[in-house]
């Protein structure tokens, strides 16, 4: 029964209602399993599929539930091990307060380097922490003393710590292998690693020079298969008493090749433009699109704000061909009007640096498809 608390039940967001989850069963019973083996996981992921949904979702099962404490961070927007550290300690002390355990009484206690950060909630009279990098004096110490303190917890602790690949790019030299060293010494607590940039992830963990090297088990995700989403869509909409043509979901989901993100999003629109009593239909497609990329708009113009000349004119180029086989051909430059090869080359490469344009099997395309017709809607 799926209740009817929110205007909306296509969720866009990280944590989403256990009732407004769609599949995923087959990923969290195998990703469970490994943590109940003690073993640690990689996820790896072209963005937006599902990664950090799977993990909350794998958090809010019973059995997870009952036997372990769970932590989540995210280091998207970190370039520090100070931020990491900082993360970490506001997580783990939130999250055990949160949850009334008795535990967490003994953080200041052993997280010593901590007690600056720890003050009094003007509000509620309780104790409560609000950590930033000027807390963290010497975050190899914290860090320690956070381990320790998780390693000594009464239920095995389970940290997940998303976007990882960001470590890589940290000020400090070495995070992998103090990480790396800390995590080893671990014995009760297990770790997610979850990250999209397949080629860095599958460096760390798979590369016999790297810290990381077989310290996890890779796991990958894919699409949600059409007929499972199909069926989901088809049920949230009749909850809401409104109908969608299976026809419209297929072709969604073609359109966004089943990246849930996107093929949530045009769900998420296309409810809301469905008339409560009313029923979704092929030719709302095109208005649903039109109402998602204006909203989005000012976004990409100010990522291509920060673009150079050159950066723009390849990513036009991309989005122009759908997939680019190769951007640095002769024909690929005669046809798009570049020049020189090398300078194309550090264009293309900057913007996989910042996940604008990433390789695929079928070539090169812009990461965000609402962002590439956008694009080719300006040409
Ligand atoms: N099982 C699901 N059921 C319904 N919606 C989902 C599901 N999984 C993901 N989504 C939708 O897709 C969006 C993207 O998912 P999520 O953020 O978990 O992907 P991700 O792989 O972590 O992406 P990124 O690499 O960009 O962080 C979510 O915000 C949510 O709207
Ligand atoms: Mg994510």
């Amino acid at each position: 029964m799926i209740s009817r608390r929110y205007t909306n039940p296509f969720i866009l967001g990280k944590k989403i209602p256990e009732e407004l989850f769609c599949d995923r069963n087959e990923e969290t019973r195998t990703l469970i399993k490994q943590i109940r083996n003690g073993r640690n996981v990689a996820l790896v992921s072209p963005r937006r599929l599902g990664k950090s949904g799977l993990i909350h979702h794998c958090f809010a099962q019973e059995e997870i539930v009952d036997n372990y404490y769970t932590f989540y961070i995210d280091l998207y927007a970190t370039s520090s091990l100070k931020e990491l550290v900082a993360l970490l300690g506001n997580e783990i002390y939130r999250s055990l307060k949160s949850r009334q355990s008795k535990f967490v009484e003994k953080f200041f206690a052993m997280v010593q380097s901590l007690r600056l950060g720890f003050s009094i909630d003007s509000m509620t009279g309780n104790p409560t922490i609000d950590l930033g990098i000027g807390e963290i004096q010497v975050p190899e110490t914290t860090l320690f003393e956070i381990f320790q303190y998780l390693e000594a917890a009464d239920k095995p602790c389970l940290v997940a710590i998303d976007e990882f690949q960001q470590i890589g790019a940290y000020s400090e030299k070495n995070v992998e292998a103090l990480l790396r060293t800390y995590i080893q010494r671990c014995s009760t607590t297990s770790f997610i690693f979850s990250g999209s940039k397949r080629h860095v992830m599958s460096n760390m963990f798979n590369s016999p020079s790297k810290p990381f090297y077989q310290s996890a088990i890779t796991m990958g995700l894919s699409t949600i298969p059409l007929s499972t989403y199909e069926a989901f869509a088809i049920r949230l909409f009749k909850a809401y008493d409104k109908e969608i043509d299976s026809e419209v979901v297929q072709m969604v989901y073609d359109c966004f090749e089943g990246y849930t993100w996107f093929v949530q999003m045009m769900m998420n629109e296309l409810f809301s433009i469905t008339d409560k009593g009313g029923r979704c239909t092929a030719d709302m497609i095109p208005s649903a699109e039109r109402n998602i990329l204006s909203l989005q708009e000012s976004s990409y113009e100010s990522t291509m704000h920060m673009l150079s000349v050159k950066q723009k004119q390849v990513l036009h180029a991309i989005a122009t061909e759908g997939y680019a086989r190769t951007v640095t051909s002769g024909a690929f430059i005669k046809k798009h009007h570049l020049v020189s090869p090398s300078s194309l080359q550090t264009a293309l490469t900057a913007l996989i640096d910042k996940t604008i344009v990433v390789l695929t099997d079928k070539g090169y395309r812009i990461e965000d498809f609402f962002f590439a017709r956008w694009l080719r809607s300006t040409l």
